[in-house]
């Protein structure tokens, strides 16, 4: 099969990118680089990378010739970001998105996976996150990712492109940038600690969250555009569990076998208290599991480093 990856020069686009590879198919990578990087990407003859901007409707579609399936992971992914520039950053997450719907369609591709977001539950207090839940929208980037998996649900009902909406809960692993103070926590709590630095937690650090090992977002897309079941639907993909950010600083501390005496800062603001999700729909309409345990995946991300 023939893929393209949106987003493919990025942390979650360039695991997808690598997989696709492994698993013998032809991949182009359509990226502007503005937070991705031609070393998260190897060398190889089925790999073939465009330096250019899905906002722009001419690229995208000369991407799309003889493409099988789109896996789109291009965007702003920093909320703040999208925060100070609604505008600007829109026109890549949402406009961007119905770029590669119609690029698609007109191209007659097989499957569209779109990388969405559990940002769309906002501060609804309900645990666990369930896709039946109304959308609770804090910000530009959550009003761009529901309105795209809305025009993925238009293209898959009203034109018959086969759409997947996957809602990412917090993706953590290997080539998660570190360097914005809005990077993943796991990423910077990374990088501190093996440069011998302690991290500094915002607030009491019993805040939860539902941390997902890259590998298995890879399978989750994957089973979505293998399998017939998933098409015209949005589904979370996490892992169930939670766990407070202490906790996951002390298991982090053992791993580096440091002493863990966590510096305390003010809670971030907006901050959720708790997070995590029910991920049935994925596990029956991917057959799909997490097989990453946290304390497994952050000695991956540790020995990466
Ligand atoms: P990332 O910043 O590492 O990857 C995004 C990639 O898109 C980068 O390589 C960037 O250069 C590229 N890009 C940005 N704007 C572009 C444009 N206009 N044209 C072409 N390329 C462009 O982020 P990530 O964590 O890998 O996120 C991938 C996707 O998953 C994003 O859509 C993000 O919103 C979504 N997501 C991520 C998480 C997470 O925990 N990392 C959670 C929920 C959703
Ligand atoms: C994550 C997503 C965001 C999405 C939201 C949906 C990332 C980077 N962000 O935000 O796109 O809208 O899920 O629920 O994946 N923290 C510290 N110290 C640090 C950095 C962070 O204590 O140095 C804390 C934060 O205050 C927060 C927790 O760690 O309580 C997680 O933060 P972060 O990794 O930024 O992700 P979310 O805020 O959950």
């Amino acid at each position: 099969m023939k893929a393209l990856v949106t987003g493919g020069a990025g942390f979650i686009g360039s695991h997808i990118t690598e997989r696709l590879l492994n698993d013998g198919h032809e991949v182009v990578v359509l990226d502007d680089f503005s937070t991705g990087h031609r070393h998260n990407l190897p060398e190889h003859d089925k790999l073939s990378v465009v330096e250019g901007d899905i906002r722009n409707m001419q690229t995208v579609e000369d991407c799309m010739q003889g493409v099988n399936w789109v896996f789109h992971k291009a965007a702003v992914a920093s909320v703040p970001k999208t925060v100070n520039d609604p505008v600007g950053s829109s026109a890549a997450n949402y406009q961007g998105t119905l770029h590669i719907l119609e690029a698609a369609r007109q191209n007659k591709v097989d499957r569209v996976v779109f990388a969405s977001s559990a940002a769309l539950y906002g501060d609804e207090p309900t645990l666990p996150k369930q896709e039946d839940m109304l959308p609770v929208t804090l910000s530009p980037y959550a009003v761009d990712k529901l309105a795209s998996e809305y025009a993925c649900g238009v293209y898959t009902k009203l034109y018959g492109l086969k759409t997947v909406a996957l809602r990412y809960f917090n993706v953590y692993g290997p080539r998660q940038d570190p360097s914005s103070p809005y990077s993943g926590v796991i990423s910077i709590f990374a990088d501190r600690l093996s440069k011998q630095q302690m991290p500094t937690i915002f607030g009491d650090g019993e805040q939860t969250r539902d941390f997902v090992f890259v590998t298995d977002v890879v399978e989750a897309n994957m089973q979505a555009v293998l399998r017939d079941e998933p098409v015209g639907q949005y589904m979370n993909i996490a892992t169930g569990h939670q766990i407070t950010l202490n906790e996951l600083l002390q298991v982090f501390c053992e791993l580096y076998q440091l002493e863990c005496k966590p510096e305390y800062g003010e809670p971030r603001q907006g901050d959720i208290k708790e997070s995590y999700a029910n991920i049935e729909r994925a596990s029956k309409l991917l057959a799909w599991q997490p097989e990453v345990a946290l304390h497994d995946g952050l000695k991956l991300l540790c020995e990466s480093l």
